[in-house]
């Protein structure tokens, strides 16, 4: 190793040096090939070369500024000293992506991990946004386990639609349901279009990007304010040059993505998580990031830990405002510090800025008591996940009671039942589909092998004839997952799904089903002996798609959604060693 590596910044040599630092033909390519692009040679002399991976694509609409974003980020890395290098991974948009962003997530995360290992990189800026690119980008870096940091894109501004705040998803259910029961024409449908996303940015709901960028600061793994500033505030840059400032840092004190990555962190995102009526697909998320990281985070920690915790933000879904709002009013350090003064916080959790996470909110302002609500007046006094077991998910199932119609959170109830998403698309309109506002909705085939990639499709629409007569809500099960900007008595992510031959596998129309929220329960009320002969004769169902390519693979390798969704062959950390080298 020459002295390119003994610089009086960087002491020892960085991971880069293996590349970068060598006097030999290997150094010579590596160094001239990235020559090319106008790089002086003293910016090989050994500092932490960090990497800034780029979820930028104009098919994922979210994160359509990123390359703007990466270049404040760079600034920051060249102030404090560091060689910044951006480079892309497959970008996941919600809104395009067929049949289901989901289905990609892990396979971005595989992305993730294998451009960090094979490159010369120390540290890295992951740019995340549209919901997917979160997680993904999040659990491909805690299985390299090297210094890395979180920069949201933010969300949108408030949409605006006659006079009125709309939300991302959130009114789209409103609006196209207003249609049905035609309360709303197709062309004031239209205009409503343009009115709902008028800036660069994600979903400015409490949806799973929001949930997202929320879970990261709730981490310590992005800096302060990063969940809730606008994507078009100038403060959002000044945050992503703070960011490349502060990797560069990080790296030189050789943090670890795993010394944030802790069981502290992810107790403090849990709480969060209900604090804000953050997303249920955070769930399956949480779950997945903790087992790259090796932190032993399950389903019941989320019912356990979310107990007493109650909703304060006031967003859609669950509320009025939108992340706009949010930040204004103070962001989430103005939320956490509630957590904290009341005994809901582990205080001494590590953040990304070097301080704890006690020390980054104990002094953060409320400016607007309305969107961030005071502990003793909160929006739910139980914003927690509640998760469900019983003889119809016996590895568990999800409902988000703060998106749930209080009347419906104990039922009992007949199912209809809907074999595939094709077959309820089919029923569901049928003026002669003998249901009633008392009916349990149950949707088979669409968790993570079924669909495959576990749709957000579980908050099911309502029959049109029970709509038109003007009923809001339902009992709705399934193995799916629902969008984060959703809203209903949905339970989702039943576990073992129905295409594993789960009990779901074997409701029939008819069967009386019980929902006990409070109890926990999910009952199937069939006795033993008739669901074992249906067992004998269940048939796995055909998964379209799945005889060849990647989601063959993804079919074979998915686990449940109580495992997070994540392939068994990526959970845990494989570090960032690379065994052989290229020439
Ligand atoms: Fe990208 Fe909602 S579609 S965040």
């Amino acid at each position: 190793m020459s002295n390119r590596n003994k610089s009086n910044h960087d002491p020892k040599p960085y991971r880069s040096a293996a590349w970068f630092g060598k006097d030999d033909k290997d150094g010579f390519i590596h160094r001239s090939w990235m020559r090319n692009q106008g790089l002086p040679e003293d910016v090989f002399d050994g500092r932490p070369v960090i990497g800034i991976c780029n979820t930028w694509s104009e098919l994922t609409p979210c994160n359509a500024h990123f390359r703007t974003i990466a270049e404040y980020v760079k600034r920051g890395v060249w102030e404090a000293g560091g060689l910044p290098v951006e480079f892309p991974v497959t970008s996941t948009g919600e809104s395009n992506m067929r049949p289901t962003a989901m289905l990609f997530r892990n396979l971005v995360s595989m992305d993730v991990e294998e451009s960090i290992r094979a490159n010369p990189i120390d540290g890295v800026v992951l740019l995340c946004g549209c919901d997917k690119t979160t997680p993904a980008l999040i659990m491909g870096a805690a299985s390299c386990d090297l210094p890395a940091l979180v920069v949201s894109g933010g969300p949108m501004l408030n949409g605006k639609y006659r006079g009125r705040d709309i939300g991302s998803g959130t009114d789209v259910w409103r609006f196209s349901e207003d249609v049905k029961a035609g309360r709303m024409t197709l062309q004031e449908f239209r205009d409503a279009e343009a009115c709902m996303s008028r800036s660069a940015g994600h979903c400015m709901v409490m949806g799973t990007a929001s949930t997202m960028a929320s879970m990261v600061e709730a981490l310590g793994l992005g800096l302060p304010q990063n969940a809730a500033i606008p994507a078009v505030d100038s403060r959002r840059y000044a945050l992503a040059h703070q960011a490349g400032r502060r990797i560069v840092e990080l790296v030189r004190e050789d943090v670890k993505i795993s010394q944030i990555l802790t069981r502290a962190a992810f107790e403090n995102a849990i709480r969060v998580n209900g604090a804000i009526g953050g997303s249920t697909n955070a769930v399956i998320h949480l779950l997945a990031m903790a087992g790259r990281v090796g932190v032993d985070l399950s389903l019941d920690d989320w019912d356990r830990l979310g107990r007493g915790v109650p909703t304060l933000v006031d967003l859609m879904p669950s509320g009025r405002y939108l992340m706009e709002d949010l930040y204004y009013a103070g962001g989430l350090p103005a939320v956490m510090r509630v957590l904290g003064e009341n005994g809901l916080l582990n205080k001494d959790a590590l953040t990304v800025n070097g301080r704890t996470m006690w020390e980054n909110v104990k002094d953060a302002p409320n400016w607007n008591s309305e969107v961030i609500r005071s502990f003793d007046n909160p929006i739910v006094p139980e914003g927690g996940i509640a998760v469900l077991r019983g003889n119809l998910a016996p590895d568990g199932a999800v409902l988000k009671p703060s998106a749930a119609s209080p009347h419906l959170l104990r039922h009992r109830g007949r199912a209809v039942v809907f074999e595939s998403i094709e077959h309820y698309k089919e029923r569901i309109v049928d003026p002669d589909l003998d249901v009633d506002a008392d009916c349990v909705l149950v949707l088979k085939n669409c968790g993570p092998k079924g669909y495959p990639g576990m749709a957000e499709v579980g908050n099911m629409g309502l029959p049109p004839k029970l709509l038109k007569a003007g009923v809001t809500d339902m009992v709705r099960i399934s193995d799916a997952r629902m969008s984060g900007t959703a809203y209903g008595t949905v339970v989702l992510h039943v576990a073992p799904e129905a295409a594993v031959c789960g009990p779901l596998a074997l409701v029939r129309d008819g069967d009386m089903i019980e929902l006990d929220v409070p109890g926990r329960r999910l009952h199937l009320d069939v006795p033993e002996d008739e669901l074992a002969r249906r067992r004998a004769q269940w048939k796995p169902p055909v998964v379209p798609g799945a005889d060849g390519g990647y989601v063959k693979l993804y079919v074979e390798h998915v686990q449940q959604a109580d495992r997070g969704a994540d392939f068994d062959f990526l959970v845990g950390r494989r570090g960032t060693t690379v065994t052989r080298e290229s020439h």
